[in-house]
């Protein structure tokens, strides 16, 4: 009798291992879907298009007629450097109460890898990131919210 439930086991045992077997073997995993995005491919994702809950609030703003809605998700990137109203914090330039051609003149001299100041390299790579339209966008976005 004992005999008989170890062979049943084993059967058993030997059954699950080829379902998992063949059910890895069929899965289709060619093409990440979102839902399979964690990790640094979330990050990855979080960086291009925002959270969930960014993404909504970005609709939203453009729905109720919002110029910078194209920006403001970049600005949260910015504004950890810059401060959040464009203050500036320690070494890093305060952006606030510039107008916008002075914004888009230094922009578009960092994407050009110019230099500036002596940490011009810094931001460099962030400049890299910013179409033209970005650039001009983000200049008014500064001039007209960041100017009290
Ligand atoms: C990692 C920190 C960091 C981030 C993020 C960052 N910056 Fe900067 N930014 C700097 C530093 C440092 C300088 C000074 C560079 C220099 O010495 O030329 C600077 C300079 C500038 C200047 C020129 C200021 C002046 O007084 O001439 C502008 C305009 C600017 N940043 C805009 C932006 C915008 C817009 C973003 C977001 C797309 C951004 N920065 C993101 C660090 C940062």
């Amino acid at each position: 009798m004992n005999d008989m439930v170890g062979y049943v086991l084993v059967i058993l045992l030997s059954m699950g291992g080829l379902i998992t077997y063949t059910y890895n073997g069929l899965e289709y995993k060619g093409y990440p879907s979102i839902s399979s995005c964690t990790g640094e491919c979330y990050e990855e994702y979080k960086k291009r298009e925002g959270t969930i809950a960014e993404q909504l609030a970005k609709k939203k703003a453009a729905a109720a007629g919002d110029p910078f809605s194209s920006v403001r998700g970049l600005w949260a990137g910015c504004a950890a450097c810059h401060g959040q109203q464009g203050q500036g914090m320690g070494m890093f330039p305060a952006l606030a109460g510039r107008d916008s051609e002075y914004i888009i003149d230094r922009l578009t001299t960092y994407k050009n890898r110019g230099e500036v100041g002596r940490m011009s390299a810094t931001m460099w790579s962030q400049a890299s990131l910013l179409s033209d339209q970005d650039i001009e966008t983000l200049g008014k976005f500064i001039e007209e919210t960041m100017n009290e």
